[in-house]
C-alpha cells in the first residue's frame, strides 16, 4: 500500500458540469489541479464503499491518457478497490455503461466531448456515470459543482503510469486495475439483443452497408461486430481507427460533417444503410438509399418495429423522448396502446425511467436512441436494431419510412443552430420570450396559431424531482410547432436552438421537400422570438 499524498489545490471558477458533464478546452484542462479538483469532487460527493469498482475510459482523444493515469492514481487513493480500464483508455460511453452494469460497479469516469472535435486546442470532457450505468443525476451534478466551489485539496498515490495497451491486471496504490478489452462485453450484448442469424442470412444474400466510424471510438466495435461477427464485407466499417484528434473533423454524425456518407447514400450504387456514430460512441445517423431518416423518425420506426428483435418481443412497456424530439414517437405509442414521456433534453433523465421500467426505448433528436439494455444512448445499438428490422422485414429503409408516414402521418422536423453567439443577448431572447408567453396564446403566425406556450418543466414520474426552464415550447394548432433552448453542452458563448416541427396528417403531402415544409415555422420563430434582433444573426449556423 501506497503513502496517500495530500495536494493542496484552490477551486476554479464554473466547473459545472452541464448536459454530460464538465466540458472544456483541453488547455483549460491542461492547468494543473484542473481535472484533479473535478474528479476528487466526483469521488467526495459519492464517497466510494472502500473496495468499490470504478470504471474508467474515454473515447481516446488527446489528453485521454493522462487524465486516466492521474484518475487512477486518485482511485486508489480514495479507496476504490478496483478499477477496470479499457485497454489504450478505450470505452465507447455505451460500452462504459455496460461494464458498469456488468461487473457490478459503483460507477465510472467517462472521458469524452462526444461530437466535439479533439486535439491540443480542441475539446475534453469527463462525466461521472453511477451504479445504473447512467449519467450522474441533477442531486450529483449538484453537489459535485458545490464541492468544486470549496475544494482544497485531492487525493492521489505515488505510482508510475500502467501500461495501458497491454490486457491483464496490475497494482496501483494496493488497488487492482484490470485493463479490459473494451469490445468483447458490448459486442456479446449486441448479439443476445438481436438477431444476428437474420442479418447474416442478408448479408449472404445482398444486404450492404457503410459505418463511418469518423475516426473515433466505434471502430473497433464497428469492426468486430458487423465485419467479424455479421459476415459484412471487408472495408464496411471506414475510418475505423480512432485517431487523438478524429483526423482533424468532427466527429458528429450528421449531415453535415458526415457529408461523404451522405453523398454517396444518396448516389448511384449506393449501399441499403449507411450509418455513422459520434466521438464516443453513443449518437447514430441513418441514411437508406436515397432516404435520410430523421433520429425523431427513427426513434418512431424502431419502436412500431421493435418486435422484430428477439430481445424486446413482448416487452414494449412505454417509450420516452426528449421535448424537442418530435412527436412522431407519440403516435406510435398511442397506436401500441403504450404511455409516452416528454423530459428534459439530456439522457440522464431517461434513467429513472428505464430504472422503472416505465420505457423500453427512448431517444432525442440530437441523434441519439438507446434502450433499457444500457443506460447511455448507443450509436451501433440504433445501428443493428435498424439492421435487425431490416433483415426480418426483407424491407427497403425507403419503403419501411413510407410505410409508416401513410400510418402515421410524417413529423417533418429541423433544428437550426446558432452557435458562439453572446451570452447577453441569448439571455435576452430567452427571458423576453419567458416574459410573452401569456400573450401568444390565440395569436396568429400566417397560417399557425398559438394553442399553448409555455417555459416546459418536468417533473420525474419516478421521483418526484422538478427540473423547470428546459425550453420554450410553442404548440400551434394541428400539431406544428416551435421550441427555443439554449444548449447546456456549448464550450464557446452561447448556443440557441431553435427545433421546427410541421406535422401532416396521412392524407397529407408526405413527400414535399422538409425545408419547404418547415418555411411557416420558420417565419413564425423569428416573428415570435426576434432571433436576427437578439443574435446579430440573419441565418442559423448549423441545420440538422
Ligand atoms: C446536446 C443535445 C442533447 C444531448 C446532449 C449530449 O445538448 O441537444 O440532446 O443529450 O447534447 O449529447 P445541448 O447542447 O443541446 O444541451
Ligand atoms: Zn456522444
Amino acid at each position: 500500500m501506497s503513502q496517500i499524498v495530500t495536494v493542496p489545490t484552490q477551486p476554479f471558477e464554473g466547473q459545472a458540469p452541464g448536459t454530460s458533464g464538465l466540458r472544456k478546452k483541453v488547455k483549460v484542462f491542461q492547468q494543473p489541479n484542473y481535472a484533479e479538483n473535478f474528479i476528487q469532487s466526483v469521488f467526495d460527493v459519492v464517497s466510494p464503499e472502500p473496495g468499490a469498482v470504478l470504471v474508467i475510459g474515454g473515447d481516446g482523444r488527446f489528453h485521454n491518457r493522462t487524465v486516466i493515469q492521474q484518475a487512477i492514481r486518485m482511485a486508489a487513493a480514495n479507496g476504490y478497490g478496483k478499477v477496470l480500464v479499457g485497454q489504450g483508455g478505450i470505452l465507447s460511453t455505451p460500452a462504459a455503461s455496460n461494464v458498469i452494469r456488468k461487473y457490478k460497479a459503483s460507477g465510472g469516469l467517462i472521458l469524452s466531448a462526444s461530437h466535439n472535435p479533439g486535439g491540443p486546442d480542441e475539446d475534453f470532457g469527463i462525466k461521472y456515470n453511477i451504479a445504473n450505468g447512467g449519467p450522474a443525476p441533477e442531486g450529483v451534478t449538484g453537489a459535485v459543482l458545490d464541492r468544486t466551489k470549496e475544494i482544497d485539496r485531492w487525493l492521489t498515490v505515488e505510482a508510475d503510469d500502467i501500461d495501458l495497451d497491454t490486457p491483464g491486471d496490475v497494482t496501483v496504490g494496493g488497488m487492482t486495475v484490470s485493463v479490459i478489452d473494451p469490445v468483447a462485453d458490448y459486442a456479446d450484448l449486441m448479439e443476445e439483443l438481436f438477431d444476428f442469424d437474420a442479418i447474416r442470412a442478408a448479408v449472404q444474400g445482398g444486404l450492404t452497408m457503410r459505418f463511418d466510424a469518423m475516426s473515433a471510438v466505434t471502430g473497433p466495435y464497428a469492426t468486430e461486430i458487423l465485419e467479424n461477427r455479421l459476415g459484412f464485407a471487408k472495408g464496411t466499417v471506414v475510418n475505423g481507427t480512432p485517431l487523438e484528434d478524429f483526423g482533424g473533423h468532427h466527429p458528429d454524425p450528421n449531415l453535415i460533417h458526415a457529408k461523404d456518407l451522405y453523398d454517396l447514400m444518396m448516389g448511384e450504387g449506393a449501399p441499403d444503410l449507411g450509418a455513422a456514430s459520434d466521438g464516443d460512441g453513443d449518437r447514430n445517423l441513418i441514411i437508406g438509399r436515397g432516404r435520410f431518416i430523421t433520429p425523431s423518425d427513427s426513434l418512431a420506426m424502431l419502436a412500431a418495429n421493435i418486435e422484430c428483435a428477439p430481445a424486446y418481443k413482448g416487452r414494449l412497456t412505454g417509450i420516452a423522448r426528449s421535448m424537442p424530439t418530435s412527436a412522431a414517437a407519440d403516435r406510435v405509442a398511442e397506436a401500441l396502446g403504450v404511455p409516452c414521456f416528454e423530459t428534459p433534453t439530456g439522457w440522464k433523465f431517461f434513467g429513472n425511467l428505464l430504472d422503472a421500467g416505465k420505457v423500453t426505448i427512448c431517444g432525442e433528436e440530437s441523434a441519439g436512441t438507446g434502450s433499457d439494455h444500457v443506460r447511455e444512448k448507443d450509436g451501433l445499438w440504433a445501428v443493428l436494431l435498424w439492421l435487425n428490422i431490416l433483415a426480418v422485414r426483407k424491407i427497403s429503409v425507403d419503403a419501411l419510412a413510407r410505410e409508416h408516414w401513410a400510418r402515421f402521418g410524417r413529423n417533418y422536423y429541423a433544428r437550426h443552430d446558432y452557435e458562439g453567439i453572446e451570452k447577453t443577448g441569448a439571455d435576452a431572447l430567452m427571458d423576453g420570450l419567458k416574459a410573452r408567453l401569456d400573450t401568444l396564446p390565440g395569436k396568429a403566425f400566417g397560417a399557425l396559431v398559438v394553442a399553448v406556450a409555455d417555459s416546459f418543466s418536468y417533473t420525474d414520474p419516478v421521483d418526484g424531482s422538478v427540473s423547470a426552464n428546459q425550453g420554450i415550447r410553442v404548440l400551434f394548432e394541428g400539431g406544428s410547432r416551435v421550441v427555443f433552448r439554449l444548449s447546456g453542452t456549448g464550450t464557446q458563448g452561447a448556443t440557441l436552438r431553435v427545433y421546427l416541427e410541421n406535422y401532416t396528417g396521412p392524407d397529407g403531402d408526405l413527400d414535399a421537400e422538409t425545408g419547404d415544409m418547415l418555411a411557416p415555422q420558420i417565419a413564425a420563430a423569428e416573428a415570435i422570438a426576434g432571433i436576427v434582433q437578439h443574435t446579430g444573426r440573419t441565418a442559423p449556423d448549423v441545420i440538422t
